[in-house]
């Protein structure tokens, strides 16, 4: 009996070509900076998809777009706007089909904060506030928003993006830990929901990793923000957009739907040892 997915042996089964070459245009939430940046990049780069570039500082969106169509030859759409707020969302998108060369294949929610670091008895509101609204509500504003494109279009793929925080909890994380379990457990709903429609479903979730993150969280305190990298070498940006290139370049019967990644100093969110403590092994070089 002829196997359904017949792959020569000689090629790898870890790359896509089909997928590299299939015209694609991509949404990137959170594109400003950090990930979502890095992620933009590595598409424009890797995959040559046209992109749609969101986050509230405009001036840094317009700057990327301008870079990556002039050197990748790409469209790329910047569209600045709050994902907190769902009628912003819908006016963003809105027409969104009428200016593209091709379908939306790809959506990435990225855009995310922590704010703040405090006890459940001391957190402020406001920050609650924003984390829910933008983690969670604005996820699942950009993803029922983007959905008839994305079911329309074929071999569309979403990458939820969530955080080691949302699988342990770790002190002082609460709310921002909750809201980083929101994505995993919608991540494995939409999963569910989306089978029907061939829609790839990928949850990444990051350990510590050196971006604009702990600036946010600090509320501009660049010495606190610096003192959580000490010590060790934490994920760059850059690691994370290559995980998520991987993901989309597999082939289109495979699909990540869970993917945890730390630095090697990095067990989960809360052990984390310093480079410094770590006993290098004994070690015999081949001669
Ligand atoms: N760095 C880490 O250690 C780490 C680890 C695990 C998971 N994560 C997650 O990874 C994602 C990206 O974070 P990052 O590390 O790249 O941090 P970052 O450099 O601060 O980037 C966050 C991005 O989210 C956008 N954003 C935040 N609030 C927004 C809002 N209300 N409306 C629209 N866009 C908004 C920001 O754009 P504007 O400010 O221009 O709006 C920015 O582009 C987040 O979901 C974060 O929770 C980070």
């Amino acid at each position: 009996m002829e196997k359904k997915n017949s792959q020569k042996e000689t090629s790898p089964s870890c790359d896509n070509p089909t997928a590299r070459r299939r015209p694609a245009t991509a949404v990137i939430t959170g594109a400003s900076s950090g990930f979502g940046e890095a992620i933009a990049r590595r598409l424009a780069h890797s995959f040559g998809y046209d992109l749609i570039l969101t986050g509230r500082r405009g001036d840094r969106l317009a700057a990327l777009a301008q870079e990556l169509s002039g050197k990748y030859g790409i469209e790329v759409h910047p569209l600045a706007f709050d994902i907190q707020d769902s009628a912003a969302v819908a006016t963003a998108f809105s027409g969104i089909e009428q200016r593209l060369r091709h379908p939306l294949r790809i959506l990435i929610n990225n855009a995310g904060l922590a704010a703040g670091l405090s006890s459940i008895d001391a957190g402020d509101i406001s920050d609650w506030d924003q984390m829910i609204d933008t983690n969670v509500k604005g996820l699942l504003y950009a993803t029922r928003t983007l959905l008839p494109l994305l079911k329309k279009s074929g071999y569309a793929h979403i990458v939820n993006i969530g955080s080691t925080a949302g699988k342990n909890m770790y002190r002082n994380g609460n709310v921002y830990a909750a809201t980083k379990s929101a994505v995993d457990a919608l991540s494995q709903a939409m999963r569910i929901d989306l089978l029907p429609y061939g829609i790839k479903v990928t949850a990444i979730h990051p350990g510590a990793a050196e971006t604009e993150f702990s600036l946010v969280r600090f509320k501009g305190d660049e010495a606190r923000a610096e003192a959580v990298y000490e010590g060790f070498t934490p994920l760059a940006a850059q690691d994370v957009a290559d995980t998520v290139g991987y993901c989309l370049g597999l082939p289109d019967h495979v699909c990540i739907n869970d993917l945890v990644m730390t630095c090697v100093t990095q067990a989960n969110s809360f052990y984390n040892v310093k480079s410094a403590d770590i006993t290098p092994p004994a070690r015999t070089d081949p001669k």
